[in-house]
């Protein structure tokens, strides 16, 4: 049996690996739309978006790092590249988005989207036995479904 440096099979690590990897990129495109949010944003909610968009890419901008570490302490490569982000991303880039509250239910989207795969990441990591990606995944799942539900009642 070959395993990681930390002790893991290195066998059953691939596949939540690559699925590790598909987050990272689905993040890292959700971070462009925010940035893009922050900055096109306005209208009469302009100054509460603005704030609440930066304080959401900031928290976005370090999960990003945490799951490419992650990566890397099994062993593995981060995705490093937009040209591999674009490629690997379910969620895509927000193009030419005027409306405020069309990117509050974007940003709805995304995170639902990420909920999703960490959800899926959740369950594989456990068939595995991969606690820190468990205890990862459980306190991103946490953060979003609040971060979620907010966003919802902010659009009904
Ligand atoms: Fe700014």
């Amino acid at each position: 049996m070959k395993t990681n440096d930390i002790g893991l099979e290195i066998r059953e690590s691939k596949p939540l690996v690559k699925k590790l990897n598909d987050l990272l990129a689905n993040y890292q495109i959700y971070y462009q739309n925010l940035r893009n949010f922050h900055w096109n944003v306005s209208g009469p909610n302009f100054f509460e978006l603005h704030a609440k968009f930066e304080e959401l890419y900031t928290s976005a901008n370090l999960a990003v790092d945490t799951i490419a570490e992650r990566i890397l302490t099994l062993g593995d490569r981060p995705h490093s590249s937009y040209a591999e982000y674009i490629q690997h991303s379910d969620i895509s880039e927000a193009l030419q988005i005027t409306e405020a509250t069309k990117m509050v239910e974007i940003v709805r989207n995304n995170q639902n989207d990420l909920l999703n795969l960490e959800r899926k990441i959740l369950e594989a990591a456990g068939e595995v036995g991969d606690e820190g990606t468990v205890s990862l995944m459980s306190d991103f799942i946490t953060e979003k479904e609040k971060v979620v539900w907010m966003l919802s009642a902010y659009l009904r």
